[in-house]
């Protein structure tokens, strides 16, 4: 398989963190991989071992077609990478890092140059190409090392957190660009804690917690976990929260959850936007009046916490992406102390 990833029993210790304990993965030729997984679940480590940077203590690899531990150089050949540990040159301006990349894979300087120019508008960097990338913002940098990434489009590509840091505009855009180089033929692996990217980009999902992959499937596969869609009510006052429950109750297909301090109340429900408009009847019959109410269908986010029994703690950095904003603050330890 050319274009294949395929790993098996990747272990990856670090002193006393098992950082990968035992991962298996199957990428088809031609297909997008999800790997969504909270803070310090082992994301980069994988993309690190995959792409030669990093040996395993265990397990095995074949990317394209090469086995990752025998033939690192060949593999690191037909491969694209972009992510928290490509490489910018500081001193070279937006546009001359671009050329070099492409010069690098041998590319006519014309040619080069041609590619440089149409990656910078595409990344909306062509006002700041010719100033030296140390000027650039973190956001900037990130679209930067995406589009040296995207230089030349190899059989496989893997992008760590290519988003992460990236406002809605670049974010959107970028996936435009993720999408055209897979219908070129690119198998991706692509690594994010943005479940609704994971959704939108790839074909096929593995949720990783603790350095193991604790689910797989289509992301309809696994919303289908959760147990399909529920109605969500915000009462106005707490004391409208028991008589709330009671109509909630009568129609749910399962037990109401509270949140008490949010008013909230939440329960799985079949029968769509016809049920609904039944629901805030009942409400305002016995005078409960609402903030707020919908019918949700599951995310992926309820996924993850239906597998795991905690919600995945997303770094929230999607609104304002020209700062640097890599979510490394927290490691395992502190997520482990913060679901207690
Ligand atoms: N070079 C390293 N030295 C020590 N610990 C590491 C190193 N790289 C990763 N880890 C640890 O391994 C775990 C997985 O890290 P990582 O693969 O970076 O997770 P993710 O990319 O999903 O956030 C974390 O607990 C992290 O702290
Ligand atoms: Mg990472």
């Amino acid at each position: 398989m050319p274009g294949a990833i395929h790993a098996e029993g990747l272990v990856k210790t670090f002193g006393d963190v098992r950082a990968l304990d035992g991962v298996d993965l199957d990428v088809p030729e031609g297909t997008v991989l999800g790997l969504l997984g909270p803070n310090g679940a082992g994301k980069t480590t994988t993309v690190r071992v995959l792409t030669t940077l990093l040996r395993p203590d265990s397990g095995s690899a074949v990317v394209a077609g090469i086995d990752v531990l025998k033939n690192p150089n060949e593999v690191r050949r037909s491969i694209g990478l972009s992510g928290q540990f490509a490489a910018v040159d500081e001193y070279l301006t937006g546009r001359e890092n671009l050329q070099m990349v492409g010069r690098l894979y041998q590319m006519n300087a014309r040619v080069a140059k041609i590619r440089a120019g149409e990656l910078l508008d595409r990344f909306n960097l062509a006002e700041a190409a010719d100033r030296p990338a140390k000027t650039y913002s973190g956001g900037m940098r990130r679209r930067l090392d995406l589009a040296a990434a995207l230089v030349v489009s190899p059989p496989v590509m893997f992008m760590d957190e290519p988003t992460t840091g990236l406002d809605p505009r670049n974010r959107q855009q970028l996936w435009e660009v993720i999408q055209e180089l897979v219908r070129g033929g690119t198998t991706l692996l692509l690594t994010t804690q943005y479940l609704e990217e994971a959704d939108h980009l790839a074909d096929t999902i593995c949720v990783v917690d603790h350095g193991k992959v604790i689910a797989r499937g289509t992301a309809d596969q696994l919303k289908a976990r959760t147990g399909g869609e529920r109605v969500e009510v915000v009462v106005h006052e707490p004391d409208e929260i028991g008589p709330a429950r009671e109509v909630l109750a009568a129609y749910g297909k399962g037990d109401v959850t509270v949140a008490e301090h949010t008013r909230k109340l939440t329960v799985p429900v079949t029968g769509g936007a016809k049920l609904l408009a039944e629901v805030i009847r009942d409400l305002d019959s016995r005078g409960v009046e609402i903030d707020d109410i919908g019918l949700r269908r599951p995310t992926l986010d309820d996924v993850f916490i239906s597998l795991t029994g905690h919600a995945a703690e997303v770094a929230d950095d999607s609104d304002d992406g020209e700062q640097d904003a890599r979510p490394q603050a927290h490691g395992r330890k502190n997520r482990k102390e913060s679901v207690k």
